[in-house]
């Protein structure tokens, strides 16, 4: 697990952050013609988001090659104000001249198992992993961090944290009194690049433990992200770095 970059204010992690997406998005589409992405939810990437969106950094990105996922949803109609989805289109999707038909949304509108076994087949059907590699292989998988050590929405002692086979599923998280579609440590493990982007001193207690407290991915779901053959990047904020 890589040292986190450590940025001075959420203006600058924010723009590391955009620039990074900018970098690997360039050198995806330059060697495999398409560069695929699962974004996070949640409030921590909106700087990030609105910073791909200006005319500066939108202009290096070739938007027709990007394919935009979501590593998790709220089970809520797209309209509704905590869609991870009508977040990143707010902040993003809808001011760039990215194809419609390369924004693969999770339907939180259908009944959660539904939900995820559309966006499952979507996944396989996209990515038709070869047998060597029997999972979706995203270029870059981007990733919150919850103030309990969950991510996406892999919460503390969620059943999905052992679920092997799967790439997708759908579970009633207890805390948030909601039913979440997440994608699995499978899924995100097999990313080329899984960065998480922290920010806040409401973080630094868990970024504490989690980059350097005992290995406990049941209470610490962030820390069973460790991509097989890909890389872990950490881009936070001198607050959340304040105890590390
Ligand atoms: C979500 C995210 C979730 C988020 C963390 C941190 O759907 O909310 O996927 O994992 O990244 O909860 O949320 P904040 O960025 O709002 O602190």
């Amino acid at each position: 697990m890589g040292l986190p970059r450590i940025y001075p204010d959420t203006e600058s992690l924010a723009r590391a952050a955009a620039a990074h997406f900018v970098s690997l998005a360039g050198q995806a589409v330059a060697s495999e013609g398409r560069f695929t992405v699962a974004l996070s939810g949640g409030s921590t990437p909106r700087p990030t988001y609105a910073q791909l969106a200006t005319s500066e950094l939108s202009a290096q990105v070739d938007w027709p090659g990007v394919h935009v996922f979501w590593g998790d949803e709220r089970c809520v109609p797209p309209d509704n104000p905590d869609s991870n989805y009508g977040m990143a289109r707010k902040t993003l999707l809808d001011h760039v001249p990215i194809p419609v038909q390369n924004i693969h949304r999770i339907r939180g509108e259908l009944e959660p198992e539904e939900a995820a076994a559309e966006y499952e087949l979507t996944l396989r059907e996209f990515f038709s992993p070869a047998p060597e590699n029997p999972a979706a292989t995203f270029d870059l998988v981007l990733l919150g961090l919850g103030a309990d050590g969950h991510t996406a929405s892999l919460f503390p002692s969620a059943a999905e944290l052992e679920e092997q086979p799967r790439w997708v599923v759908a579970h009633y998280v207890d805390k948030a009194r909601a039913w979440r579609v997440t994608l699995t440590p499978t899924a995100i493990n097999a990313a080329t690049q899984v960065t998480f982007i922290v920010s806040g001193a409401g973080k630094a207690e868990t970024m504490r433990r989690v980059l350097s407290g005992p290995h406990q991915p049941d209470l610490l779901p962030a820390q069973i992200i460790r991509p097989a053959m890909g890389s872990l990047l950490w881009l936070v904020d001198a607050a959340a770095a304040g105890l590390i």
